[in-house]
């Protein structure tokens, strides 16, 4: 796995182009695999813009992530819907490139509170490429033309698929949630930036990853901590809906791949080409489970069929053809060691689990429903 890793990605290339790296929501699921790697691989000073939404995940992880020092690491308290104090954030971090992650991120959540969905994902993405385009105008030439930013974005802007196509560059938005639709207006507000102001913007359309430390209000981390803790595993509709799986460390190669190799006002559609229906993905963690911590009955027979969540999108599926072609990205972890991998993790941090749930205040309850 490490030696597929260091193939794929010339770290001491990178680290010649990228001393100081700007980051939005590396507390969160992805942003902090994203760190750990750019800690691990690279001397880049990593400065991380957060609002600490996830409050015991972001304080273990901001631990861990100043245990590599303070001159390599740096946490920035700010909510980006505040453009007060951006220009200053700017100027002492002085970047070489932006990775933008931070969103609220849960369709469940944008039904209950879409406010705080435009907050963040719209009104923060434009604070930020307002201050990212006043910064690169101010780069010296050289540092100007390695400049890059990056806008993380979802395959969900895409809206849904039926039982057949994929979903790839050039597929219409259509986003169909409050948090899809806030994803596609800030993809929107990105792309302008490229084509008028020349802001040298690049945006991927990623499928759902999974891996440690995701929320746990999110489906993989529900099953398995609801399994263990013997309580019932809620399964929107009829289970059939469809969703595209990528490990979260294939998604750090591709972000890395695009930053070093992407084509400025690009947009690249990333896969893991696994589709797999909500109850089949169950079925397959619970086996999973029966064999890592077996008990008298299969985890299975706590599954339980629960109402829809309204405008559900029936199928994700993704292809990755042109990040292929134009920088060689594919995924290589393959789903049953990862599956697997992401199981033992849990079950080997539960006190995470605990932690984050109990500073967040997140009880496991069901999001998203519609009084
Ligand atoms: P996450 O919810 O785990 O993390 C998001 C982080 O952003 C949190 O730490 C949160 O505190 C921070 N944040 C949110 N709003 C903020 C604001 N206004 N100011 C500052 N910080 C703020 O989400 P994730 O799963 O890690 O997703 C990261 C990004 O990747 C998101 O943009 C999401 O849309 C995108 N994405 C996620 C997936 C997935 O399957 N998880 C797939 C494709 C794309
Ligand atoms: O496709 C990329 C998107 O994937 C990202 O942009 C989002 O940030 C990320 O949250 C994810 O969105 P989904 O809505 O697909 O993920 P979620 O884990 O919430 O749900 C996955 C599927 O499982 C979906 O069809 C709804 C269903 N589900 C979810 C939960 C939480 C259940 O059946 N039961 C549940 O309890």
């Amino acid at each position: 796995m490490e030696q597929k890793e260091i193939n794929l990605i010339n770290y001491a290339l990178f680290e010649e182009k990228y001393k100081k790296i700007l980051i939005t929501g590396g507390l969160g699921f992805i942003g902090s695999a994203l760190i750990f790697r750019l800690l691990k691989k690279t001397n880049a000073k990593i400065f991380n813009i957060d609002k600490l939404i996830q409050k015991g995940n972001s304080l273990s992880v901001n631990d861990q992530f100043y245990n590599y020092g303070k001159s390599k690491y740096q946490t920035i308290n700010h909510d980006l819907k505040d453009n007060e104090s951006l220009e200053k954030i700017f100027k002492e971090s002085d970047p070489d490139i932006v990775f933008h992650l931070a969103a609220e991120s849960h369709v469940d959540r944008s039904i209950e509170s879409p406010r705080n969905f435009l907050e963040s994902n719209v009104v923060g993405t434009f604070n930020l490429l307002e201050n990212s385009l006043n910064h690169f105008n101010r780069l010296p030439i050289k540092r100007k033309s390695n400049f890059k930013f990056l806008h993380i974005s979802t395959d969900e802007v895409f809206g849904s698929l039926g039982k057949s196509g994929l979903f790839n560059e050039k597929s219409n938005y259509k986003p169909l949630s409050p948090y899809s639709a806030t994803k596609a207006a800030s993809d929107h507000l990105v792309d302008s930036w490229f084509n008028t102001f020349g802001l040298p913007s690049l945006v991927s359309n990623c499928s759902n990853n999974y891996g440690p430390r995701q929320f746990p209000d999110k489906l993989i981390p529900k099953i398995i901590i609801n399994a263990i803790n013997s309580k019932p595993i809620p399964i929107y509709g009829n289970g059939l809906n469809i969703r595209d799986w990528l490990f979260v460390e294939d998604h750090i190669n591709a972000l890395l791949l695009m930053a070093f190799k992407g084509k400025p006002g690009a947009h690249y559609c990333i896969g893991g080409g696994v589709e797999k229906s909500n109850i089949n993905l169950c079925k397959i963690i619970c086996n999973l489970l029966d064999n890592l911590k077996p008990q008298q009955n299969s985890y299975s027979s706590l599954i339980e069929f629960v109402d829809d969540r309204p405008g559900h999108d029936f199928r994700y599926g993704i292809e990755s053809k042109l990040i292929f072609k134009e920088i060689g990205w594919k995924p290589i972890f393959k789903f049953d060691q990862a599956i697997k991998k992401t199981i033992i993790w849990y079950l080997k941090n539960q006190d995470w689990v605990d932690y984050v749930m109990r500073e967040s205040g997140y009880k496991g309850e069901r999001l998203g429903t519609i009084n």
